[in-house]
């Protein structure tokens, strides 16, 4: 199949020198691009700005803000039968950038932030026959929930939900706690390796591309 994969977190300048963005490292949406290519499935994979190596095989292609996550999706996703968003998208953007960098003398400056575009909203419109896969990454006891409302609200056919403060769960750990969230309802899968998170997401794929 082919396979587009989202990663990493956005960056929202302030000035040259200065962003707003948001703690994710890459790593789950790269164990997803992983265990695609594993199983010899093709995979482009846009990636924000992060620390770890990409996986052989996959096309990269990298973007810093939403507005450039938003445009590389919206290229690669006629080509796609799969997408995956795992990207933390930065939801608001300042919105004035400073050419030049804020100097600290004077008042302390007040941030004016936007909306940024909801690249799987959008991406919705045109999803067709394609298989959708959004992440909730909530904090507390009702992240299925939360899931659940997201999985209707941008079209998806599985929310991967997580609580980012579980232990074994979040930011910059190699390890997952997630629940798969569908049409049919909740399945909670073990602590596992982000790598066995992928798999098994990619096998969900796999299994609902033969249904179809
Ligand atoms: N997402 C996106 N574009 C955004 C924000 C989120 O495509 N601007 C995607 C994420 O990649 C993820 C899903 O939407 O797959 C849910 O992201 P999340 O940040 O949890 O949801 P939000 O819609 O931002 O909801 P809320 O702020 O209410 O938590």
């Amino acid at each position: 199949m082919k396979i587009l994969v989202t990663a990493g977190p956005t960056r929202e300048a302030i000035d040259p020198v200065r962003y707003i963005s948001n703690r994710s490292s890459g790593r789950m949406g790269y164990a997803v691009a992983q265990a695609a290519l594993e199983r010899g499935h093709e995979v482009v994979l846009v990636s924000g700005p992060v620390s770890i190596p990409a996986p052989a095989g996959a096309r990269v292609v990298p973007v810093v803000s939403a507005a450039d996550m938003k445009a590389a999706v919206d290229v690669h996703l006629a080509w796609s039968e799969a997408l995956v968003m795992c990207a933390a998208v930065a939801d608001w953007r300042p919105k004035r950038v400073s050419a030049v960098k804020i100097k600290k003398r004077g008042a302390s400056p007040v941030l004016q932030l936007a909306r940024t575009p909801d690249i799987l909203a959008a991406a919705s419109a045109r999803k067709g026959d394609r298989i959708f896969v959004g992440f909730a990454a909530e904090t507390g006891a009702d992240f299925e929930t939360e899931a659940a409302r997201k999985r209707k609200k941008k079209r998806c056919d599985l929310v991967v939900g997580n609580d980012v403060t579980a232990p074994g769960a979040g930011f910059d750990v190699e390890t997952n706690r997630v629940s798969f969230v569908t049409v049919d309802g909740v399945e909670r899968l073990p602590l596992m390796s982000k790598l066995e998170v992928g798999r098994r997401i990619v096998d969900w794929i796999e299994r609902q591309a033969a249904l179809r």
